[in-house]
């Protein structure tokens, strides 16, 4: 193969300078805030749990709202458990997976036996899927289980369903002795309310919760995950997502969300980087805002804007309706 001179061809370089690749670089950065981290070590409490082979392994239930970070949280953790491919099978230490949309027991099922490499994942009844994955658990030493979009297992059924997948998971769930993570939207509590057994289970529990100004101190945390923001975006000059009086913008502009969070500031670097800007400010914030979270906003509810009128945009066709 012909050596081509790098800096020609080192397409890494020259896309590093561009709004949109410095934008990029700035959405896959990991924040490490305190929600975050509790929601880690719970996992890892979890996950301590199933490396004991327990009879009746701890499970754990981490709920939340769209967009506050609970596959961000799945992967992440995977990722620092990753698969290792041995001569005669693969080990996988973290098991983890998202519901379909219509889930069944045969389709989560072969869902499941996919992601542990089962070639004939689509083959067979319920049961004898259900007696490869406890076998298949054991061969590929997986010690954690995470499933995420739980709620659609909610969504779908009402009572008889729901005791169903119940039972279906502790039989797996008693068999394999590997605890289980269940992520998924705060309504996912209902179907553990609706198996008793299976509630002993997943007795723990963790709310990864949105960024809060209610009080003080939700407040001066909220401004500390701006400052750690702040820090990282590629300009000369401080910018002022993080300033005491625009704290509580980029709350009416988020409503706490980190997924909305990352987006507006992401917006707003691509914005800035475009027109040569040393900063992102509060007109770069405005139009950032309109851009990426709520495109038919008008001036008063643009939290940016000096009309703004203060309040959650949670009204219907607004960017957080639907949300608490
Ligand atoms: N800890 C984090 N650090 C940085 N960005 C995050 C973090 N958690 C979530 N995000 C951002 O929020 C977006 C939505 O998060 P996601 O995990 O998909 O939420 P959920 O699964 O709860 O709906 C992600 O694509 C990512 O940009
Ligand atoms: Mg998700």
């Amino acid at each position: 193969m012909t050596d081509f001179p790098k800096d020609l061809f080192d397409l890494s370089t020259t896309e590093l300078l561009t709004p949109i690749s410095q934008a990029v670089t700035f959405r896959r950065q990991l924040i490490h805030y305190p929600g975050f981290v509790g929601a880690i070590q719970a996992v890892e409490r979890c996950h301590a749990m199933g490396r004991h082979k327990l009879e009746e392994p701890d499970c754990l239930l981490v709920t939340g709202v769209s967009g506050c970070g609970k596959s961000t949280l799945r992967k992440t953790y995977a990722d620092r458990h990753p698969r290792v491919e041995l001569e005669d099978r693969t080990v996988i230490p973290v098991l983890h997976l998202e519901l379909p949309s219509q889930p069944t027991i045969k389709n989560v099922a072969e869902r499941i036996l996919m992601a542990m490499e089962d070639p004939f994942a689509a083959r067979g009844s319920a049961e004898s899927k259900t007696a490869r994955i406890i076998k298949l658990l054991a061969e590929c030493r997986v010690e954690l289980v995470i499933l995420d979009e739980f709620q659609h297992f909610v969504d779908r059924g009402r009572g008889v369903v729901d005791y169903k997948i119940a039972d279906w998971l502790k039989q797996i769930i008693n068999a394999a002795r590997v605890p289980f993570v269940l992520m998924g939207l705060p309504r996912c509590e209902r179907i553990l309310e609706a198996n008793e057994q299976l509630r002993r289970r997943f007795s723990a529990r963790f709310e990864l919760k949105p960024f809060s100004v209610r009080t003080k101190e939700s407040a001066r945390e909220f401004k500390r995950i701006l400052s750690t923001l702040n820090e990282e975006l590629p300009f000369p000059d401080r910018s002022v997502i993080a300033g005491a009086d625009v704290v509580s913008m980029m709350f009416y502009a988020t409503n706490g969300l980190i997924d909305y969070l990352i987006k507006l500031v992401s917006k707003g670097i691509e914005i800035a980087a475009n027109e040569e800007r040393n900063q992102i400010d509060l007109n770069v914030l405005a139009r950032a805002f309109s851009l990426a979270i709520f495109q038919q906003c008008s001036d008063e509810t643009n939290p940016f804007h000096p009309d703004f009128i203060r309040r959650v945009l949670n009204h219907q066709g607004e960017p957080f309706h639907g949300y608490a």
